[in-house]
């Protein structure tokens, strides 16, 4: 495999390169031993990253899959494969087949536009059991019921997705059956897009590859390549049928794998409200995106979390206990009530600082004043307190949102702080973090230094309880 030698000659680690493409550590790992193919995007962050060593067409020498050696990956699992109007539907009969050889139990959901391009009849003859295609059909309804349906899968995969599925999708329509289901299940979504490429490039399609992907849908593909329309070549193809499996068997085993099972996780986020007076506060500028991403990215992972967050507009993560406070006096308290745990990520922005002397009454402008002076004093440090204290979990990390000097101060900070890790991030406010989709950081380690490049703060959250499950030592889990 082209990627393994590369990593081998050029002395670049797969920790290196996944930080440098954005991809985590255990995918590099998957795509070097040619467990994987990577998406169109990713091959070319790959041959960006080995300055052309390793090309695209370099992973697609994986030899074709063959019926009599199917990976088991998919053993057993829920699968509810959802086709829709696309002329890349032909490919998801064979999709269908080579599921059914890998024993899943499958259902299928033909769109209106899907059931234009492969008939019900062939679809049921290879499923061996009638398609679904109508949100008020009774019998559907009555027979599983598209709420079933949401719940009673392992992973959902839409082969091919049309741009305009995922346009509903995007938007958070439920007009039909497939798109019912969609907006009603928790189960991993894996999407394989085929369209004409002028469709893929379009802003409205880039608009909505961007939103699902914030919305946790996964994608394989689309590839380069020939159009089934005649003279019609760019990205748009669908990722082939190994392809798809490939995927599928990663997300499949990834819902299956709990590395922090039995752990207890505290997670603070958002920014802390400090009161002045009864109507006014200070506060700051963080949304609780990034600690919030965190504390799914570990309930995901297996762990119980306790997720202790300031005032923030966005919706609790689920599988998650939310204790919510306001100010960094309460937030402190309720880590203190929340320990003991195995783990503690402080991504909250809490202030330094509160007023000296809350009033009770709504302070007011006096006359002639044409300045107020409010003192403040410091507020408790929660990570300092936490890392130093007897209850200190095994990891102890910490975020830095710096606007100058990041790295060097936190280092400095992690040294002051007593904690293992310090999550480093700009949020000079040019860049955007604040409030933003996305995160670029720097994770400061007692004998290391990593430089994550810029991704959402998903990726980032996904990738540090990657490093957290790895970093972590298998000791006895806390109460
Ligand atoms: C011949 C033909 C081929 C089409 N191929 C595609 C395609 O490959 N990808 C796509 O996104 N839309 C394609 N469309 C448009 C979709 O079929 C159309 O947007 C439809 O409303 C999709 O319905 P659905 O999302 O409910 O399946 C095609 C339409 C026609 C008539």
């Amino acid at each position: 495999m082209k990627l393994a030698a590369w990593i081998k000659k050029s002395g670049v680690s797969a920790r290196e390169l996944a930080a440098r493409v954005g991809a985590t550590e255990a995918t590099i790992s998957r795509l070097k031993n040619g467990h994987a193919l990577p998406s169109m995007e990713m091959a070319g962050k790959i041959a960006h990253a080995s300055g052309g060593a390793v090309t695209a067409n370099d992973f697609l020498d994986l030899g074709p899959e063959t019926p009599s050696s199917p990976g088991n990956g998919l053993d057993g699992a829920r699968i509810l494969l959802i086709i829709s109007g696309g002329i890349a539907a032909y490919k998801s009969l064979d999709l269908i087949r080579r599921l059914k050889e890998r024993n899943c139990e499958l259902r299928v959901i033909l769109t209106r536009g899907g059931s234009e391009f492969v008939t019900p009849l062939s679809v049921g003859a290879l499923v061996g059991a009638a398609p679904y295609t109508d949100l008020f059909d009774t019998k559907t309804e009555f027979d599983i019921g598209h709420i079933r349906f949401a719940r009673e899968s392992d992973l959902i995969i839409i082969a091919p997705a049309t741009a305009d599925l995922m346009a509903k999708m995007a938007g958070g329509h439920a007009d039909d059956l497939a798109t019912a289901v969609l907006l009603a299940t928790g189960a991993p979504i894996l999407l394989a897009p085929a369209m004409n490429p002028h469709m893929w490039a379009h802003p409205a399609t880039r608009r909505n590859v961007e939103r699902l992907t914030l919305d946790g849908v996964s994608f394989i593909g689309p590839n380069q390549g020939e159009m089934a329309e005649a003279n019609e070549a760019g990205v748009g193809r669908m990722a082939e049928v190994p392809e798809i499996l490939g995927a599928m068997e990663i997300i499949v085993g990834k819902a299956g794998a709990k590395p922090l099972e039995g752990r207890h996780v505290i997670v603070t986020s958002g920014p802390t409200h400090e009161p002045i007076d009864p109507v006014r506060y200070i506060a700051n500028r963080s949304s609780g995106k990034q600690g919030h991403a965190i504390a799914a990215a570990a309930a995901r992972a297996g762990a119980r979390v306790t997720l202790v967050t300031g005032p923030v507009g966005i919706a609790d993560p689920s599988g998650v206990n939310v204790l919510r406070i306001e100010a960094a006096a309460d937030m402190l308290k309720a880590v203190e009530g929340a320990l003991p745990a195995d783990i503690a990520i402080f991504a909250a922005a809490v202030a330094d600082w509160r007023v000296a002397q809350l009033a009770d009454q709504k302070l007011k402008k006096k006359p002639g004043a044409n300045e107020m002076v409010l003192d403040l004093v410091q507020n408790p440090d929660i990570l300092k307190l936490v890392s130093r204290g007897h209850k200190r979990p095994e990891l102890v990390i910490g975020f830095a949102a710096e606007t100058q000097n990041v790295v060097e101060n936190a280092k400095t900070k992690r040294r002051a702080k007593g904690c293992d890790w310090i999550v480093a991030n700009d949020v000079a406010h040019e860049r955007g973090v604040m409030g933003g989709e996305k995160n670029a950081v720097h994770l400061v380690m007692e004998d290391g230094l990593e430089d994550w490049p810029e991704m959402t703060k998903e990726q980032v959250a996904e990738m540090l309880i990657e490093r957290v499950a790895s970093a972590f030592s298998p000791a006895k889990a806390s109460a």
